[in-house]
């Protein structure tokens, strides 16, 4: 579904992405985990065409990606949850949800029914402004607003950062269900291993800007973590 090949990227002289290579296979949900600042915010957006790589490639659905635009990207099927959430304080929920509406490749203007199916809780705030949610009420906003577009491929930066358990548990199980009853695609970036644990399929660890291990959730060891997870 999603292949990056030794994607490289700089900020400056500072060299981020050291020729990242990875797959995240149709209908699973993919941890990408990893110690602070080691890239992964920076590779999910070279993914999303938010950053520019200065080198390697991105194919989606065996296309090249690569140089494409943010927006050309989104009518393709790929949704982003950039990490802190980054709703529209300022706007209500309904707000919120309808803003990416204009890239949805159907021409469909409505916010999709199937949305509050997965996050029941928003249904009953549509009219309240989105700096008045908790912070896991602000976080299911986010990932609905990206489903609101319809994807087929999900970006996930930190969803579960700074939230309460029970709330990090509906994310989990929400997408969970996103990919087993749409297929959809998942790419989770996550630092706690137990959550990690639940919410990925599969695994890919980064350290200083290149995937170091990646395999089936089953295969992460307690020697990988304290290898390269552990502070
Ligand atoms: N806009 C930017 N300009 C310059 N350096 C940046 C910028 N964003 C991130 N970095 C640097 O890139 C590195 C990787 O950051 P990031 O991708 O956010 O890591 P992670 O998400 O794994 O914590 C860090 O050293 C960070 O300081
Ligand atoms: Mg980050």
């Amino acid at each position: 579904m999603l292949r990056v090949e030794g994607l490289v990227q700089h900020y400056g002289e500072s060299n981020i992405l050291r020729g990242v290579t990875l797959e995240a296979r149709e209908g699973r949900r993919l941890c990408l985990m990893g110690r602070n600042g080691v890239g992964k915010t920076t590779l999910l957006q070279c993914l999303m065409g938010l950053v520019p790589p200065s080198g390697g490639r991105v194919l989606y659905r065996g296309r090249d990606i690569t140089r494409l635009a943010p927006e050309r990207r989104a009518r393709l099927g790929i949704g982003y949850v950039p990490q802190g959430r980054q709703i529209f304080p300022l706007l209500t929920v309904e707000e919120n949800l309808r803003i990416g509406l204009p890239a949805r490749r159907d021409g469909d203007r409505a916010v999709p029914e199937s949305v509050f199916g997965y996050f029941p809780v928003l249904k009953d705030m549509l009219r309240r402004r989105g700096g008045d949610l908790s912070g896991g009420q602000q976080q299911q906003l986010a990932i609905a607003r990206a489903l609101a577009l319809g994807p087929e491929l999900l970006l996930l930066d930190e969803p579960t950062e700074g939230i309460q358990p029970n709330i990090v548990d509906e994310i989990v199980r929400a997408v969970a269900k996103l990919a087993s009853e749409l297929g959809m695609t998942v790419v989770h970036v996550e630092q706690k291993v137990p959550v990690a644990r639940r919410a990925g399929d599969d695994y890919a660890i980064m350290e200083r800007g290149s995937i170091v291990d990646s395999g089936g959730m089953g295969d992460l060891s307690e020697e990988k973590i304290r290898s390269f997870l552990s502070v």
